[in-house]
């Protein structure tokens, strides 16, 4: 079955075209750092990755859930991740291969997640029909119930302590600090929220409608945007765009003031799942079910690409042999250069003779890093005859064999030459 996994990972046409598919399932949620040089994603394969977003790399995978990374946000200090596990992860910017913290917040799936405007707590928004908002530095989540089924939208408004919900009843909540909240019923359930910096927010029907509200909470319009639910939604950073994005559909940008549609994204990578604006507002970023991270222009809607595009001969130079096919799978993830930046593995330069865990510059898992094994040609067949979770347990490189003992001496052979320090 592995064997057969990296067999179709050897065919996959994606590889072909260099076009690197850093997750194994759609793209379910997507944020960028406020300097737009860098994106997390969270994903149906249960992983968020960080990108580095100028060399179009993974720079690391995060892996903490058990089950879909349905939601993922930046903090002052790093990233949070909560899925369908119901748990909310913080990661350390400078530790990224375990979290500072993962915690059961809530009983069912977190839908949505958003950081507080000064930095200093999360909210959660799940189908346990509740809302959260947690402390960054610890402390008991704070909780609001109320919703008639799944919540699956949640933001503070500019004023940083009034909490605005999405729910599956139809209904949009506005919760002040003290009191009841006020609640206003749409025509809809409720799939997708968004809050502009200006205090308009944007809500996404189950039926394909698109609902503004002004910064008090009256209801402005409804449009007909999509015919299909519209499941994610984003603001531009200047607040005068809104992007809808539904699953049989397509995606559009519609003019926040009078709620015109400018035009709808042409191109690959439809549907998509997941939408964020660069920080500067003239890109909008779109992840999908092919597993992709689109760019897109807000001026006119052409596709940019991918985050990641190289070449493969960037990729790495083959010698057309037999072990540089194998090694084809494993170039998504590492390059055999000394200046190249690590990819979501560490460089494999010079690995030949070198101790486990000791790439320059590259965050190993612990339990990976402590074991007591020096790459050789012999050590590296092993580590594919095995598999990783076997001959290295606790490794987060994900488990792969390689099948055959002549293509695991080719991929050695191939790997000894071309990483060979020069
Ligand atoms: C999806 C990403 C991914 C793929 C594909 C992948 N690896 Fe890895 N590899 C990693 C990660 C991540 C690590 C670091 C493991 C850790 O820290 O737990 C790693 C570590 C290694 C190491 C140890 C390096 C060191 O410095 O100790 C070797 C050797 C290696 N991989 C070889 C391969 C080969 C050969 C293939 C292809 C058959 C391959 N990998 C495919 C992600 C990947």
């Amino acid at each position: 079955m592995r064997a057969l996994l990296l067999a179709l990972l050897l065919t996959a046409p994606a590889l072909a075209q260099g076009e690197l598919r850093g997750h194994g399932g759609p793209v379910r949620a997507i944020a960028l750092t406020p300097d737009g040089r860098e994106a997390i994603t969270g994903s149906f394969d249960s992983s968020a990755i960080v990108w580095t977003l100028e060399r179009g790399t993974a720079r690391a995978i995060l892996r903490a859930h058990d089950g879909a990374v349905n939601a993922v946000g930046v903090t002052p200090n790093g990233f949070a991740t909560a899925g369908e596990d119901g748990r909310l992860a913080i990661w350390n910017r400078t530790d990224l291969t375990r979290p500072l913290s993962i915690e059961k917040i809530h009983t069912a799936p977190i839908a949505a997640l958003t950081l507080s405007p000064d930095g200093t707590s999360i909210a959660t928004a799940s189908w346990d029909s509740s809302l959260a908002v947690t402390p960054l530095n610890g402390g008991a989540p704070r909780r609001y119930e109320g919703h008639q089924g799944n919540v699956n939208g949640v933001g503070f408004m500019p004023d940083g302590t009034t909490l605005v919900s999405a729910g599956y009843d139809a209904t949009l909540r506005i919760w002040p600090l003290q009191g009841a909240p006020r609640i206003i019923k749409l025509d809809a359930p409720l799939n997708a929220l968004s809050i502009a910096a200006d205090g308009r927010m944007a809500a996404g029907g189950a039926d394909g409608s698109l609902f503004l509200l002004d910064a008090q909470g009256n209801n402005l319009r409804r449009i007909e945007a999509a015919e299909s639910p519209i499941i994610a939604l984003a603001f531009s950073p200047d607040s005068t765009r809104v992007a809808t994005a539904s699953p049989r559909g397509s995606v559009t940008l519609f003019e926040t003031g009078s709620g015109k549609p400018l035009f709808t994204l042409n191109g690959p990578g439809l549907p998509v799942w997941s939408l964020a604006f660069s920080p500067d507002g003239k890109i909008l970023f779109t992840g999908g079910s092919d597993r992709l991270v689109r760019r897109w222009s807000t001026l006119n809607g052409d596709h940019l690409g991918p985050i990641v595009i190289e070449k493969p001969t960037e990729m790495f130079v083959s010698d057309g042999s037999r072990g540089a096919e194998v090694f084809k799978a494993c170039a998504v993830c590492h390059t055999l250069t000394p200046d190249a930046e690590n990819r979501a593995g560490p460089t494999l330069y010079g690995v030949i003779g070198r101790r486990i865990g000791t790439a320059p510059g590259y965050v190993y898992s612990a339990g990976f890093a402590a074991q007591d094994i020096v790459w050789t040609k012999e050590t590296i067949a092993k580590l594919f005859e095995l598999g990783p979770s076997t001959y290295t347990p606790g490794t987060k490189m994900p488990e792969q064999k390689v099948g055959s003992e002549e293509g695991r001496a080719a991929l050695a052979d191939f790997i000894e030459k071309a990483a060979r320090p020069r």
